[in-house]
């Protein structure tokens, strides 16, 4: 048995989504949760200035004595985890390889999608962990540099006239081409998956990455003997580095519970 949090992180309210997950997977557990709304959107960045970022992020939930880390955000996990995962002494888990993993199952003919930031698409992580499963797997991969910052303004709802339009451009290519899979390979994206899966049609699989990658992490910490007991009421406290108002009222919609407690804001340059 382990009381220590788990430390969870991503550039903004995309992590939440897997948040809720190891919320209902693993009820006993307590988790920090730090969203970087400061410096929100990460994927348009440098892979210099994002392997930064996750490295003060790191050091931030360090201090509260973690026993484990999940980066909840594509781009960071992308971009940095086998750079500086090896630098710290606890495990630290991502979201892409379960998201590719769920993807190549989920697919029956053999044509993937991927939605994800431009720096997720570049890096060429998904192709590399869909072909290494499934060779003859196709994957066609869109960059949505402007979903992160409508999701993070809270423009998510099925009918929002600007949300279905810039969906719907982003989309089209992968509609066409008929993939039966699409992977929304940044932890922003299932807060749309009522727009996105209206415009796609019910045939086509969306993997949530967050929850994916949740249910591994849960299984994981099972496996190492890492977990809290069970009769415990896990607590998770949640802190950002831009003013906590409107994150607090988007949370609790996504989380679909309140925020219990304050969300305190930090400042990550500190780090
Ligand atoms: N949720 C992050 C991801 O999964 C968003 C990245 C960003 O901040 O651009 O990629």
């Amino acid at each position: 048995m382990d009381t220590r949090p788990i430390g969870v992180f991503d550039s903004g309210l995309g992590g939440l989504t897997a948040v809720r997950q190891l919320m209902r997977q693993l009820p006993g557990e307590d988790i920090i949760y730090f969203g970087d709304t400061g410096r929100v959107p990460y994927g348009v960045r440098s892979a210099e200035t994002i392997q930064r970022y996750v490295r003060q992020d790191i050091h931030f939930l360090l201090q509260f004595h973690i026993k484990a880390i999940m980066i909840a955000c594509n781009t960071a996990d992308a971009i940095a985890r086998e750079a500086v995962a090896g630098d710290y002494p606890v495990p630290i888990y991502g979201v892409t390889g379960a998201a590719g993993r769920a993807a190549v199952h989920a697919s029956k003919n053999g044509k993937i999608g991927l939605i994800a930031t431009p720096a997720t698409v570049d890096s060429g992580i998904f192709k590399k962990i869909i072909g290494a499963l499934q060779p003859r797997a196709q994957v066609m991969s869109v960059a949505c540099p402007l979903l992160v910052p409508l999701v993070e303004n809270g423009r998510v709802a099925r009918g929002d006239m600007v949300i279905e339009t810039v969906i719907a451009e982003y989309l089209k290519p992968l509609r066409d081409w008929g993939c039966d899979t699409l992977v929304l390979g940044c932890t922003h994206y299932p807060l749309l998956s009522a727009p996105i899966a209206a415009y796609m049609g019910t045939d086509v699989t969306l993997i949530d990455s967050g929850r994916e990658a949740a249910q591994t992490v849960a299984a994981q910490l099972a496996d190492s003997a890492l977990l809290n007991a069970p009769e415990h009421l896990g607590k998770t406290k949640f802190y950002v580095s831009d003013s906590p108002a409107g994150f607090e009222k988007l949370a609790s919609l996504f989380l679909q519970r309140p925020v219990e407690g304050a969300v305190e804001q930090i400042n990550i340059e500190a780090y």
